[in-house]
């Protein structure tokens, strides 16, 4: 035993360790001849030789097991000195790398917001039913869910569950509205931008993992001529100042009234052609769909423990993607995911 333990003491790298290993618990290993003989051994013997050289084996292994990990820190303390890099030392490149137009376009719209006094919210990306549907007035037998095509988590993981409990990849931002308002604090003015999925098939106006902005305020005496100027005002900062807003009349569940917000198209400056051709940006209409909104329906205010006689709020959501495409003046939003250095390299 303290034979091993001097010679377990002098190895230092991996091979040596193999060596030492087959030395003592290899085919012909000191060890093995031991625990070979011990068959021909005596019963007395065989209990305390026996189980001794067992021990022995035992701890040998749990030995070299620690001096394995011992070598293998040591192999990449060694590896970190050698190949440290100064990350503070000037080099000079012309390739810097740049911000990605959808991170670009979600932080000139958070400066905005944010100069309006808004503050920025977040949410997780796997999120639950309930707050994902339920209490945005969306329960399980709603025909509207169809439109949220979801991604659930696995059976595995959702199987013991409670209905309202099972786990989701978020089909939009607007749970985060949920959490916000279930935080107690009002007035509310926030916005959060996000990443969101949906089972999409996918075409040039639509991709499976997209990124939305959604935007809450509640308080007292909040109205739609509020919504109103927010957006016209953030559009108008983010686009240009002759930039248009067409509100249609919609349908979501937990607003209401609502509203499908469109602006008029940057590409052909809302005239549907670009050097006599038609716009391909806003298929000749002059308009492009960009934005939901509607003042919050009085459940969800309620649901969120917000008295909704006192207290009225709206809400919207946009597509960064598609706003991303309209200020950078790209044809497909789905081409940002492409990884196309030559698309990227432009903005
Ligand atoms: N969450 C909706 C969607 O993904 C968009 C939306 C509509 C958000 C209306 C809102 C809203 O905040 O008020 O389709």
């Amino acid at each position: 035993m303290s034979d091993f333990s001097t010679s377990l003491n002098e190895v230092s790298n991996e091979a040596a360790l193999k060596e030492l290993e087959s030395e003592y618990l290899g085919k012909k290993g000191k060890l093995k001849a031991i625990l070979a003989g011990v068959k021909d051994l005596s019963i007395e013997d065989k209990k305390t030789i026996g189980v001794k050289a067992n021990e022995m084996k035992k701890q040998f292994i749990t030995d070299l097991e620690k001096k394995a990990v011992e070598i293998e820190i040591a192999v990449f303390a060694q590896i970190e000195a050698d190949e440290a890099i100064d990350v503070t030392v000037w080099y000079p490149s012309e390739n810097l790398g740049h911000k990605h137009p959808i991170s670009h376009a979600s932080e000139l719209l958070e400066d905005i917001f944010i100069s309006l006094g808004f503050k920025i919210e977040d949410g997780p990306q796997v999120e639950s039913e309930e707050f994902a549907f339920d209490k945005l007035n969306i329960p399980a037998d709603h025909p509207a869910r169809d439109v949220w095509d979801t991604f659930w988590i696995s059976d595995d993981i959702n199987k013991d569950k409670d209905i309202w409990d099972r786990l989701l990849l978020r089909p939009h931002t607007s749970p985060v509205q949920i959490r916000t308002m279930l935080k107690g604090e009002l007035p509310v003015k926030i916005i959060a931008p996000g990443r969101v999925f949906r089972y999409e098939q996918e075409d040039a106006r639509h991709t499976c993992n997209f990124y939305q902005l959604e935007g809450l305020v509640v308080g007292e005496g909040v109205t739609f001529g509020d919504l109103k100027w927010t957006l016209d005002t953030v559009m108008k900062q983010l686009l240009w100042e002759k930039t248009q807003l067409r509100f249609r009349p919609s349908i979501f569940p937990f607003t209401e009234p609502s509203a499908e917000v469109d602006v008029s198209c940057q590409i052909c400056s809302g005239t549907g052609e670009v050097k006599w051709k038609k716009c391909s940006m806003c298929s000749a209409t002059g308009w492009v769909e960009l934005l939901w909104a509607g003042m919050v329906h009085p459940n969800v205010l309620e649901w969120c423990g917000i008295d909704h006689k006192k207290y009225s709020g709206f809400a919207f959501g946009m597509w960064i993607d598609r706003i991303a495409a309209q200020r950078f003046g790209v044809s497909s939003s789905r081409m940002f995911y492409q990884n196309k250095l030559k698309l990227n390299e432009q903005f």
